[in-house]
């Protein structure tokens, strides 16, 4: 075929493996917005490398997973236990997810051992030159290679140390934390060179963009320009691409049989009930507890609606080996526990909170039937259920209340209400204004956020990214 070939790389593939036998898998969807986003594209000829999710150290296990993931486009990269260890639940997702959420650093890495935090560091860039590795070998000249996430900062420069004419571009999925944040990072300085490597960067909004541009030149000395960074006559190119989702797939779902049947069905479960909903992989930047503890206070300041209102809530498990994960689980199931003893009765509990994942039928369906969607990230780098919710909502128009500090409040914010997810009071009130609000307001507000989720897709995107990056690339051949 004629498409132009494309290289995501990124630290999760679209499939996540579990082994049955010796040489049999069995391929889950995996669960996240980047997946979610990615799987919209389709203008390209895309192959995707990644980690499959977990340690095969055999090489018959190696060799028919590759297999199995061929079918999937999808090439695997192995990593051994120790270093998955490290690079992922250590590095990964104990120290740069949380700081680039603003959690900051984990106190005891930083007091206790230096070790500690190098290794995991150097298991960073050790799984890094594996990921760079594997490109290599699949890399044919003229393929666009597009590197994703918090979990390859380094990729751009390893690439590019092999191959100076590679295309490389690089999107962060989650914020970039002001850099009064990001300068308490040790290795600071070394990340932000390596990311500069890429012919392009790119993030959700333009406030990430100006807080790296600002990290560059504050913590490197390197000049900012409106169009990227400079360094010794160097341009790298930084830009705003905020993300969307592949909108007609969920509006299609909607029509289908099967969803039809679960709209039914989850309407004669909650019937003379209001539906609340909240959809989040159970992760301290979600806000979770806050959001319980908000509906806890609503129900408190409103006897009315105590038997007229349900929260459901789906909290997808992840990364559950790292400890600060399994505490916020055991935290929520507390409250849970606590208000639904509070408010339940007999046969009906206030709060449906389930440790699970949707299959996507069952998901569209559960955003249709929904009266409010809750969103309240404590930060968020955009927050693709919220576009899903409103992509789902045509016909009931319900109401989204949103975070003010998910990427996704500079797009929705004409149509959702904002608001604080610290302030339990107002979240609280937000949700009476909310369940009270006239239909000729619900449909105001729903077309605002329908408009720009149906025009702002996943692919238009992917497409803008992928073109900008051959522009940045002929431009820098211009001056030259
Ligand atoms: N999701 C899913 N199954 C579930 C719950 C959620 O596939 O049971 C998907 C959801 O449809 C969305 C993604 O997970 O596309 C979550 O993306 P978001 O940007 O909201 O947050 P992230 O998980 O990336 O932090
Ligand atoms: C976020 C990150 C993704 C990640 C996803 C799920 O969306 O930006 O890179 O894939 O969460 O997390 P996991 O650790 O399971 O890949």
């Amino acid at each position: 075929s004629t498409k132009l070939r494309l290289l995501v790389v990124a630290n999760r593939l679209p499939v996540s493996a579990i082994r049955l036998g010796e040489d049999s898998w069995k391929l889950d969807i995996s669960v996240g917005g980047l997946v979610s986003a990615l799987l919209g594209v389709k203008e390209f000829e895309t192959r995707w490398i990644g980690w499959a999710g977990l340690n095969v150290p055999d090489e018959i296990g190696q060799k028919s997973l590759t297999q199995a993931l061929a079918e999937q486009r999808c090439i695997p990269v192995f990593l051994e236990e120790e270093t998955a260890q490290q690079y992922y639940n250590g590095y990964c997702n104990n120290i740069l997810w949380p700081l680039f959420h603003y959690l900051g650093l984990p106190q005891e890495d930083r007091l206790a051992t230096t070790r500690t935090f190098q290794s995991q560091f150097d298991a960073y860039k050790k799984a890094n030159q594996l990921f760079a590795d594997v490109v290599l070998q699949h890399y044919e000249e003229g393929d666009v290679v597009w590197c994703h996430d918090y979990h390859l900062m380094f990729l751009p420069k390893y690439l590019k140390e092999r191959n100076r004419t590679m295309k490389v571009g690089w999107f962060l999925h989650t914020p970039f934390p002001s850099s009064e944040i990001h300068r308490t990072l040790p290795s600071r300085s070394e990340l932000l060179r390596s990311i500069l490597a890429a012919d392009l960067i790119g993030f959700h909004t333009y406030d990430y963009g100006r807080h790296f541009v600002s990290a560059c030149t504050r913590i490197l000395g390197l000049e900012g320009t409106p169009e990227g960074v400079e360094d010794q006559g160097k341009l790298t190119r930084v830009a705003t691409f905020p993300i969307g989702i592949d909108s007609d797939r969920f509006i299609k779902a909607l029509e289908l049989p099967e969803v039809q049947y679960h709209i039914k069905d989850l309407k004669e479960r909650f019937a003379g009930r209001k539906v609340m909903l909240g959809v989040d992989r159970l992760d301290m930047i979600k806000g979770i507890p806050q959001k319980i503890l908000a509906f806890e206070k609503f129900l408190e300041e409103n006897p009315i609606w105590r038997n007229k209102v349900v929260l459901v809530q789906i909290a997808v498990p992840t990364r559950t080996n790292v400890p600060e994960y399994q505490k916020l689980t055991s935290h929520v199931h507390e409250i849970v526990g606590r208000i639904n003893g509070r408010f339940g009765t007999l046969t009906d509990v206030p709060i449906h909170h389930l440790d699970c994942s949707l299959e996507f039928h069952e998901l569209c369906a559960l955003y249709a039937v929904t009266d409010v969607a809750l969103v309240t990230s404590l930060r968020d780098g955009m927050n693709l259920v919220s576009y899903e919710f409103v992509a789902c909502q045509a016909s009931k128009k319900g109401v989204l209340i949103l975070s003010e500090f998910a990427g996704a409040a500079q797009s929705l914010g004409a149509g959702a209400i904002l608001v604080n997810p610290w302030n339990i009071t107002e979240v609280a009130s937000s949700i009476s204004y909310a369940l009270n609000m006239p239909a000729d307001e619900r449909e105001i507000r729903h077309h605002h956020n329908f408009k720009h989720v149906t025009s702002h897709t996943s692919q238009e995107w992917a497409a803008t990214f992928v073109s900008e990056l051959n522009d940045t690339i002929v431009e820098s051949k211009l001056r030259t």
